[in-house]
C-alpha cells in the first residue's frame, strides 16, 4: 500500500501562467492517505482507513498556505519552481497544452517512481463512497488553475473552471517485495467551451514514467489495454487478495469507456463524478478535524460556503447498517449509470423501492421465468445479485442471458466480496 508522506517539488506559482520561476522552497505539503478506501474497503468505510500519516490535503492547505489557502487560489503563497524553459509541456506551465507523450513531462510526477513526492498545488482527496477498481489502490488529486474557484452555488452540479484538472493513479501489490507500483494514471481535462477530455497513462515496469495510451478522441476510441495486477495488501487491517494473490487480468478502458460512466452519471450528468457535496462530507484521516468538504471550503476553493447540512446517505433499517453500505456502494459503483435515466434508478433513496419485488426492465438483460431485480429470501434467483455475483459468465441459463454489473471496469475474478456479502445477506433476510 502506497504511503504518501512526501512533500513538494512544483508549486502553484507556475499556474499563474506566467510559470516564472520562482526560489522559494514550497511549503511542506504532508499529503493524505494513500487512499485506502478507493481500494480495499467497503462503503461502510466512511472516513477512510486511507492511514498514512498525512493530514488531510485541505487542513493541509489550511496550516501551510499562510495566505489562507493551499494550491488553488493562492498561487503566490507556494513559492517553489518550475522551469518552464525545461519543461514547456508540463501542465503546470500549460494546462491547456497538448498532453504530453510521457507523464514525465506532465510535471505531474517529478520524483517517479516516488509518487508520494508531488506538487503542493495538487490538492488530494478521496471521495466516499468509492469506485471500487480491482481492489487497487488509488491516489486522485485535483489541479485548479491558478486563482480560480469551483462554483459550487448549484449544490448537486458544481461549476469548475476551464482547465481544471483531475488526477488518478491506480496502484497495484507488484512491486519489489509486495510493494505498491503503479499501474494506470487516468486524466479528466474540462478544455475550452465545456468540452472534456480523457486520458490514461499506462507506467512502465519501473514506474519511472508511463506512455499516453488513451489521448481523448485520437485514434481508434475502443482500444482497451489489458495488463497484469496482483492485489494482495491489507486494507483497514483486513487482508486483500484477489485470484489467490495471483496476477490477473485487470484492463485498462478505452476512451468510450470513460464516457460511458463519466458522461451519464448520476450526479446529474456531471463528468467529474468523484469530486462533489456527498463524496466530500467525509475526512480524509480518521484524525481529521474537518470533512474534506470543509477543509476545502476553509482553503477557499469554493465559490460559496459548504453548507451545513451537506448531503448524506442514510438508512434506518435495525441491520447494523449493512442496508446503509448497500446502498453506499451501489451509489458509488452503480448510480453513475443506473441513474433513472438510460438504466433504472438505484439511487440510495429508491433502492429499495426500484429493486426489491421488481422485474426487469431491459433490452439485454433477459434473466429466466421467476426472476426478479431482487426476489426476497432468495438471492440465487435475484438478478442483481447474480449479475454482481459475475460468476455465470457466459451469462446464459435456460438460454437467458444476464450480464456482469458493472459491464466495464471490473476484471471477473474481482469482485468486492464484503459488498457481495452484504447483498447476500440483505436479500436472504428479506421476508419471502
Ligand atoms: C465503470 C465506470 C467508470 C469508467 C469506465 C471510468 N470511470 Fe473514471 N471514475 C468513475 C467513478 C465512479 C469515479 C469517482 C469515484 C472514484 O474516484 O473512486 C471516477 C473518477 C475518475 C477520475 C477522478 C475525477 C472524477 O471524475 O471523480 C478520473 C480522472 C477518471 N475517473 C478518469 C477516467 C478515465 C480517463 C476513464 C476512461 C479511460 C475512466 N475514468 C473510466 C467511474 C468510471
Ligand atoms: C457502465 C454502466 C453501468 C454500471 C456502472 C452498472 N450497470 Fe447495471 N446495467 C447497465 C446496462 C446498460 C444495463 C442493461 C440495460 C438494458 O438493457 O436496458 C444494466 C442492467 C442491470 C440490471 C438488469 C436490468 C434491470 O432492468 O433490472 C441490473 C439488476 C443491474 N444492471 C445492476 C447493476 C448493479 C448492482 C451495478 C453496480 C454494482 C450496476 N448495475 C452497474 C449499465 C451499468
Amino acid at each position: 500500500m502506497p504511503k504518501f508522506t512526501l512533500l513538494v517539488t512544483v508549486a502553484l506559482a507556475a499556474l499563474s501562467g506566467a510559470c516564472s520561476s520562482s526560489d522559494d522552497g514550497g511549503p511542506v505539503q504532508p499529503s493524505g492517505g494513500s487512499s485506502g478506501a478507493g481500494g480495499g474497503s467497503t462503503a461502510g468505510a466512511s472516513g477512510s482507513p486511507s492511514g498514512g500519516g498525512g493530514a488531510s490535503a485541505g487542513s493541509a492547505g489550511a496550516a501551510t498556505g499562510g495566505g489562507g489557502g493551499s494550491g488553488a487560489g493562492t498561487a503566490g503563497s507556494g513559492g517553489g519552481t518550475v522551469d518552464c524553459t525545461a519543461t514547456p509541456a508540463s501542465l503546470f506551465c500549460a494546462p491547456l497544452g497538448d498532453m504530453p507523450a510521457s507523464i514525465q513531462a506532465t510535471g505531474l510526477f517529478p520524483s517517479a517512481p516516488d509518487l508520494t513526492q508531488h506538487s503542493a498545488s495538487l490538492l488530494e482527496y478521496v471521495p466516499d463512497p468509492p469506485l471500487w477498481s480491482d481492489g487497487m489502490e488509488k491516489q486522485r488529486f485535483l489541479l485548479l488553475p491558478a486563482g480560480q474557484k469551483i462554483d459550487n452555488s448549484e449544490r448537486l452540479q458544481w461549476a469548475f473552471p476551464e482547465g481544471t484538472i483531475f488526477i488518478k493513479t491506480f496502484f497495484d501489490d507488484s512491486g519489489p517485495a509486495g510493494a505498491s507500483r503503479p499501474i494506470e494514471t487516468r486524466l479528466i481535462r474540462l478544455a475550452k467551451n465545456q468540452t472534456y477530455e480523457f486520458f490514461v497513462y499506462q507506467w512502465n515496469a519501473d514506474g519511472t514514467d508511463a506512455t499516453l495510451v488513451v489521448k481523448d478522441i485520437d485514434g481508434d476510441i475502443n482500444v482497451r489495454t489489458p495488463v497484469m495486477v496482483t492485489i494482495n495488501h491489507v486494507v483497514g487491517g483486513q487482508p486483500l487478495m484477489i485470484n489467490g494473490g495471483q496476477p490477473f487480468e485487470h484492463t485498462l478502458p478505452s476512451r468510450n469507456d470513460c464516457g460511458d460512466c463519466h458522461e451519464k452519471n448520476g450526479m446529474q450528468a456531471q463528468t467529474f463524478i468523484g469530486f462533489d457535496e456527498l463524496r466530500l462530507n467525509s475526512k480524509l484521516t480518521a484524525d481529521a478535524a474537518k470533512t474534506q468538504l470543509q477543509a476545502f471550503a476553509d482553503a477557499g476553493i469554493f465559490s460559496q460556503p459548504a453548507p451545513a447540512d451537506a448531503a448524506t446517505i442514510t438508512d434506518a433499517s435495525a441491520d447494523g447498517g449493512r442496508l446503509l453500505r448497500i446502498k453506499r456502494f451501489v451509489f458509488g459503483n452503480c448510480v453513475t449509470c443506473h441513474n433513472g435515466d438510460s438504466v433504472f434508478d438505484m439511487h440510495p433513496d429508491v433502492f429499495v423501492e426500484n429493486t426489491v419485488g421488481k422485474p426487469t426492465e431491459s433490452q439485454s438483460v433477459e434473466p429466466p421465468e421467476g426472476w426478479l431485480r431482487v426476489v426476497p429470501g432468495d438471492p440465487a434467483t435475484s438478478v442483481l445479485y447474480v449479475q454482481m455475483q459475475r460468476t455465470m459468465l457466459p451469462p446464459e441459463v435456460d438460454g437467458k442471458r444476464l450480464r456482469a454489473m458493472p459491464p466495464i471496469g471490473l476484471a471477473d475474478v474481482a469482485v468486492e466480496q464484503n459488498a457481495l456479502k452484504d447483498v447476500f445477506d440483505w436479500i436472504s433476510a428479506l421476508p419471502k
